[in-house]
This record gives structure tokens, C-alpha cells and sequence, in this order.
């Protein structure tokens, strides 16, 4: 999902740049986009089963990531110096408590300055990935609904993201819900595509929404009503997967795919994210001067 909050807000901008909207122009961006990155593939990650996964579904969970003591360590950590746990964070319009930063809170290295995570990036998204967003998330009220939980593609630009399970996730966990094989490049996506790039608009600073939008209506660009998403899911053959993994597991995305989160029905769910992707250089920042998506 895309959080604003970095760029500045440019109505001017806003209703040029929607004068020169076309479908047409739209699949120029896309190509352009696609003919800049450049993918950092050494011959050892081609052979990782992970990698390969990665590429199929567009998901892989790999357990084991972060030893036990480790991930017991990162929690008591967040516990102590985060006001996280303490009711004290608001809940983001994707159902969980977010806090950005979360490299300069605590000493997490081993997930934000992974070099498998970095070497998976650089192969997926490009050489130059970057890594703009570090947060901690966590989910602590059940029933909770986000509107993140309708399936949704966030962008056609890159967009991995990175989860480290701090906590067991079980279906009731607020697991992250996937279609894999929907991250591939197919008509029903160049559709949704279209309408996110068709909607957006730089939103004011420190507000967040699913897509930053234009209209009421635009606020659901991207996203897809169940039907939508069995006729897609049945004519391609997608098969729904359910995110659930022990604590310590990494859980590596490509939300261009079809996905939605989950409201949690007990315990609670603590992660830590990471967004790797190639922001600074896309469209909407090239365009608007936009970086705040996700
Ligand atoms: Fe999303």
C-alpha cells in the first residue's frame, strides 16, 4: 500500500498532469520504466530455490531467517524503547500500528542491511534498488478491517517488500493473503495499472492512503471486488496463498501481484517491513517531484 507523506502537494501539477493522461501514455511509462531497470543477477542466486520462487509466484516465505534468540532479542527490544505495544500509535488505514524509522530505534541490521535480502533485490528489482521505508507494524486489535484487506495491486512499478515475522503468524494472525503467478504481466493488469496511474495525486503530508487519490472513486484504483478476482484467478490459474509462518521466518513479496492483508482475530502481529523498490526514479517522482508511496 502506499503511504504520502514525503512529497509536496501540487494541485497545478496535479490537473497538468492529468490533461496529458491517456492509455496510450500510460504503456510509454511502462515500457520506459521496464528499459531502466537493471537486474544484478549473480549465477548462485539464479540457482536458489527462494529466487526461483520468488520469480514463479511472485511470494516465498523462507523460514528460519532469524535464529530464535535473535527474533526474541529484536522483540524485547521493540517492547522496551517503542511505544508500539502501548496503544499509543495510531492505526494506519491498513489496520496496523506503523512505526517509520525503525532502523534508527533499535539495532535490526540483520533484516534492514541483509545481504541476502540486498542480493534478492538487486536481482528481482534492479542494481539500484533502494530501501526508503523501515518500519515496525503491528497488529493489535482483532476485528480490526483495513481496506487493504480488498485484493489489490499497489503499482506496475517495482515494488518487493520484505516482512521478518517476529511473531508466530497463523490464519488467525492477520496473515498476508497472495495470488500467486499474479505479479506476471497479463491484460487484467495492465487494466489496474491504469487506473492507479490514471487516479493518482500527490496527497498532503503524513496522510496515507491506499492510493493516493483524486476522487472518492480513485481512493480504489488498483483494487478488485471478488468477483474481479475469481474470474482473473480462474482464467489464469492463480492459486490463493496464505502467509502464515513461524517467528524468524522472512517473507519476501512483489506487490505489483494481487494481494490483500487480513484483520486479525486474536494475539497479536508483530513485523518488521522493509520496501525495496526504485522510487526516486519513477514516474510520480519524475512527474510531481512524488516519493511518499508506501
Ligand atoms: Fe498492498
Amino acid at each position: 500500500m502506499y503511504e504520502a507523506g514525503r512529497g509536496k502537494l501540487r494541485p497545478a501539477d496535479s490537473i497538468t498532469h492529468r490533461k496529458r493522461l491517456s492509455y496510450a501514455a500510460f504503456l510509454k511509462e511502462r515500457v520506459k520504466y521496464a528499459l531502466d531497470c537493471k537486474p544484478e543477477r549473480s549465477p548462485s542466486l539464479r540457482q536458489s530455490a527462494d529466487f526461483q520462487t520468488l520469480c514463479r509466484d511472485g511470494i516465498v516465505m523462507i523460514p528460519g531467517f532469524l535464529a530464535p534468540e535473535q527474533v526474541e532479542a529484536y522483540v524485547r527490544q521493540i517492547k522496551a524503547d517503542t511505544p508500539i505495544f502501548d496503544g499509543q500509535v495510531e492505526v494506519s488505514d491498513i489496520g496496523s500500528c506503523i512505526l517509520n524509522d525503525a532502523d534508527q530505534v533499535g539495532d535490526f541490521q540483520a533484516f534492514f542491511e541483509s545481504p541476502l535480502i540486498q542480493a534478492m533485490a538487486r536481482a528481482y528489482v534492479s542494481a539500484d534498488v533502494e530501501t526508503p521505508r523501515k518500519q515496525i507494524m503491528l497488529k493489535l486489535k482483532p476485528g480490526e478491517e483495513a481496506y487493504s484487506d480488498f485484493y489489490h495491486i499497489d503499482h506496475w512499478e517495482h515494488k518487493l517488500r520484505a516482512f521478518l515475522l517476529l511473531q508466530d503468524v497463523s490464519a488467525d494472525n492477520a496473515p498476508l493473503v497472495y495470488l500467486k503467478g499474479s505479479h506476471r504481466l497479463k491484460p487484467w493488469r495492465l487494466r489496474k495499472e491504469f487506473e492507479i496511474f490514471h487516479h493518482f495525486r500527490p496527497a498532503p503530508k503524513d496522510v496515507r492512503y491506499a492510493t493516493p487519490h483524486t476522487t472518492e472513486e480513485s481512493k480504489w484504483s488498483g483494487m478488485c471486488l471478488a468477483p474481479e478476482v475469481y474470474n482473473i484467478g480462474r482464467a489464469h490459474g492463480y492459486e490463493e496463498y496464505i502467509a502464515t509462518g513461524t517467528a524468524g521466518s522472512l517473507l519476501l513479496f512483489d506487490a505489483k501481484g494481487l494481494h490483500h492483508s487480513t484483520a486479525l482475530k486474536q494475539g497479536t502481529r508483530l513485523l518488521l517491513a522493509m520496501h525495496l523498490d526504485r522510487r526516486s526514479k519513477g514516474y510520480f517522482k519524475r512527474v510531481m517531484d512524488y516519493e511518499g508511496q508506501g
